[in-house]
């Protein structure tokens, strides 16, 4: 904590690094070997093994989920049409300080890539080695800020220098475990850089010269794959310029000789504490990658596919949440997320049945009205595929393709793998849509105990120093703790005018950010916080003072270190003043320039209270004896036994402030249940997206629930520690699980009248008159009760579905007898299954919300 840390030279792994790559060579001469894989890559597509390929590919971050629920997430990611993982590599944890290098646990990138083979599918590494992400400090270790002469992103020798070790070190260490697919590996594709496009604009010559080198240094680095730039217009050949965004249909790439690859669509949106849920409905993210393809784009990678969590300490910022679940396919939990994920995986399929005419030809695109296209893909040997775009965002139209009729919905493109028949819509979905909730579970929190941070003795330590004036938080804590403490006493007179019943002096404490608490004489008397968009920030409010000397103490908070901005690593953090007080009788009294206190971190940090070894340092107080709740800088611990079954699990912190969670010295991450500002009236799917149009629960705290990774606990006794940082009830916190309670389905019948309906119908002859609703509970689970049942004009949706004007009376009984204790089931649409037509000439629709429970719970009228 705070030393100085030494710049490693760390020359000795790039010489043998060097050595390797001459042996490899040489190995591969003498025994005669040709390469065993190849990607290139030409204006239409990546070529692997001399072929073109349509592929899609998802971002997991392999340390926001732990090793244990690696496999899971990728083999759920290959059943839903992925061909591609992708995944930044994250400096910071990789090395913590300088040549001091870290590849275990979560943080095992080699396992990650070996899974990815086993599945059969190819990586796209992203080393960056900035990756924004946000992740704290955008990837970067804190050390490299205080490198000598240091200039983060721009044509600076030592930033180049440490850039390159530590490229090469990935690349070096991917090399040793053949993991590039010209070794027979899984990775297809690198990225060096991320998003400078905007910066190097900024810079001029300066970032020309900068992207320029980071290329050549790349593709030096003979990887045997492609290397692509991510919004970086003027990236230098051979690197491929790559789209990031809600659409990327305008994007074309800087040469006519490069693929169009969509490195970021955005599948949601981050959350940050205080701020609102985003969401992403999935006809418009299928809409933007129909566009996509239909321009002749052909990669692309969802960002995310599952987010996951940010344990510890990771969390970019300011003021990122610790959950990273980013309204991904999968969950954070790694669950499947319905109808998000079965509606991305048919379109998968759709565009892939099309991929021998987008990958051999180029669209013709032809206007069908003002808002509608055809885009046609005609190959030599008879291929033909279509995509019908209504842009219309409000109406839908019918439009005329090859001599037959189609019903295009709004903000939508029609699938013809045939150029006749069509096999998806992006705004028609078919998937069942699933309800996840957080139920309890019959495991107790037992012995709660807490222990105070003492105030009285916080700068009695080792660890403390004294000077004059206010100093920047990174520079003193190297961000080995979230806390600083800034300590000063003022003198007050026993003549203040104050003292005999005049107002109260005013503390005003000026931030650079993130957040503060206030204690005089050892009482907290405020706190105040900045925003993600204002990290700065003002506290203003009375205090109590005594005549004679009163301490003032300063607890600065960072929340995550800025992972986005022009040299965000200039950035200040902490009381950087003025701190004055006010209403004295002399004036104002600017403390800025007085003699203050440090400390680095907590003193319960210092005694390792979090971890299991060292509990026992200090003397913990019952819960029952404690009379003050609400005490704030509290430690809390109690110890709970693991859960059955094997749904993910959370801690509940409602009742809770802010704070850090620990499970047997595991860092869940940080927790603060700050509630939700937004806007949460509902929003369409149809129009262009931007995350402030999908909001989702306002009002509430923004993260109520911290994931707890299975693989961390023990079947007894695992340890919980909580630091509380303005008081709450742990009495209230509980571990829940998290589960699908109900699915819902939605599926319009077949209507004679509508003589296109069939072309509209999935490919099957099965589905062609007869379509069904299918409904599937998860493993373990089965339909215990039929929620709701409507075959006819049924509204709302799924969780709050209501009777419309036509229903047929029998739709309960039908479908409890098809589904009721089953774990999947499907009903036909049709008036001869519901008895009667209930509204003839109406098209209708069978919607069902079915309850899921697990199947031992069943109640006996099954047997
Ligand atoms: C923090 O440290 C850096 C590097 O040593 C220095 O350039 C900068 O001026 C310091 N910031 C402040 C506000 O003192």
């Amino acid at each position: 904590m705070g030393s100085n840390w030494v710049v490693c030279n760390c020359k000795l792994p790039v010489v043998l690094g060097v050595l390797w790559v001459l042996g490899f060579l040489w190995v591969l001469g003498f025994l005669g070997l040709a390469v065993q894989g190849s990607v290139t890559y030409d204006r239409k597509s990546l070529v692997i093994d001399g072929q073109r390929r349509i592929l899609f590919s998802g971002s997991i971050h392999y340390p926001r989920s732990t090793p244990e629920m690696w496999e899971d997430l990728i083999m759920k990611a290959k059943d839903g049409g992925l061909d591609v993982i992708e995944t930044y590599v994250f400096w910071n944890v990789h090395e913590p300080s300088p040549c001091n290098y870290n590849f275990e646990g979560r943080y095992d990138l080699v396992r990650f890539m070996k899974i990815i083979h086993k599945a059969g599918l190819y990586a796209h590494l992203r080393i960056g080695p900035y990756v924004c992400a946000e992740w704290n400090f955008g990837g970067f270790p804190v050390w490299l800020k205080y490198v000598p002469g240091i200039s983060f992103r721009t044509d600076n020798e030592p930033f180049k220098r440490e850039m390159q070790r530590f490229t090469e070190k990935i690349v070096n260490l991917m090399k040793s475990e053949n993991l590039f697919q010209s070794q027979g590996g899984p990775i297809i594709l690198s990225q060096i850089e991320n998003e400078y496009g905007a910066q190097s604009k900024l810079l001029g010559t300066v970032g020309h010269n900068y992207v320029t080198w980071a290329a050549k240094m790349a593709v030096e680095m003979g990887t045997g794959v492609p290397w692509i730039m991510c919004k970086e217009e003027d990236a230098p050949d051979p690197v491929i310029n790559t789209c990031n965004g809600f659409y990327c249909d305008a994007f074309t790439p800087n040469q006519p000789y490069k693929p169009s690859i969509w490195t970021e669509a955005w599948s949601g949106w981050f959350t940050e504490f205080g701020g609102p849920i985003h969401e992403r409905p999935v006809q418009d993210l299928a809409f933007a990658v129909a566009r996509f393809i239909q321009k002749g784009g052909s990669f692309i990678n969802y960002y995310m596919y599952h987010g996951g969590t940010n344990f510890g300490r990771t969390a970019g910022g300011p003021f990122i949440t610790t959950s990273y679940d980013y309204d991904a396919p999968l969950d954070e939990y790694g669950l499947i997320r319905q109808p998000k994920y079965g509606h991305l995986k048919e379109l998968h399929r759709s565009i892939k049945m099309c991929e021998r005419a987008l990958i051999l030809s180029d669209p013709i695109i032809t206007s069908l009205a003002n808002y509608q296209q055809a885009h046609v893909f005609t190959s030599e040997s008879g291929d033909c595929a279509a995509f019908l775009a209504n842009y219309d965002a409000k109406s839908a139209a019918r439009v005329m393709f090859n001599n037959m009729h189609y019903n295009l919905p709004p903000w939508s493109i029609s699938i013809l793998p045939d150029c006749r028949n069509v096999v998806f819509n992006t705004a028609k979905v078919g998937v069942q849509t699933s309800q996840m909730q957080m139920l309890p579970v019959n495991t107790d929190m037992v012995s709660w105990e807490s222990y105070n941070e003492d105030l009285t003795s916080i700068d009695d330590g080792s660890s403390t120093f004294t000077t004059t004036g206010l100093l920047e938080q990174i520079n003193v804590t190297k961000d080995a703790s979230d806390y600083l403490w800034y300590i000063t006493s003022v003198d007050i007179g026993s003549s203040e005018s104050f003292l005999r019943g005049g107002e109260l002096p005013t503390l005003i404490v000026q931030s650079t950010g993130h957040a503060v608490h206030i204690f005089v004489n050892g009482q907290l008397s405020g706190s105040a916080f900045g925003t993600r968009e204002n990290r700065r920030f003002t506290y203003r409010g009375k205090i109590n003072l005594q005549a004679g000397m009163n301490r003032i103490a300063l607890l600065s908070v960072a929340v995550g270190l800025p992972n986005v901005g022009g040299h965000f690593e200039t950035w200040n953090t902490g009381i950087l003043g003025p701190v004055a007080l006010r209403g004295l009788d002399v004036g104002k009294w600017d403390l800025s320039w007085q003699k203050w206190t440090y400390k680095v971190g907590l003193k319960g940090e210092d005694m390792s209270l979090n971890s299991p070894n060292s509990i026992s340092s200090v003397d913990w107080m019952q819960a029952s004896l404690i009379v003050q709740k609400q005490q704030p800088l509290t430690w809390h611990k109690a110890y709970f036994n693991a859960p059955d079954g094997d749904e993910p699990l959370a801690v509940d912190m409602d009742g809770m402030g802010k704070g850090q969670i620990w499970i047997n010295g595991q860092s869940i991450g940080r927790y603060w249940t700050a509630y939700a500002y937004g806007n949460c009236n509902g929003c369409s799917y149809s129009g262009t997206f931007r995350p402030p149009k999908c909001q989702l629960g306002c009002g509430q705290p923004t993260q109520r629930w911290y994931h707890v990774p299975r693989s961390w606990l023990k079947p007894t006794d695992n340890l919980l520690v909580i630091f509380e940082e303005l008081g709450g009830d742990p009495s209230r916190i509980s571990i829940v699980k998290r589960s699908v309670t109900s699915v819902c389905a939605d599926v319009s019948e077949y209507h004679p009248t509508l003589k296109n309906w069939h072309i509209e119908s999935y490919g099957k002859s099965e589905q062609f008159h007869n379509p069904k609703v299918h409904l599937k509970c998860s493993l373990g689970q089965s339909i215990s009760a039929i929620k709701f049942a409507s075959f006819g004009t049924p509204l709302g949706t799924c969780g709050t579905y209501q009777q419309g004007t036509c229903h047929a009376p029998s739709s309960y009984d039908i479908l409890e007898k098809k589904c009721l204790g089953r774990e999947r089931c499907s009903v036909t649409i049709s008036n001869t299954n519901f008895g009667a037509d209930p509204c003839p000439n109406v098209l209708k629709r069978l919607t069902v919300e079915a309850v899921c429970a697990p199947t031992s719970y069943q109640p006996s009228w099954r047997g």
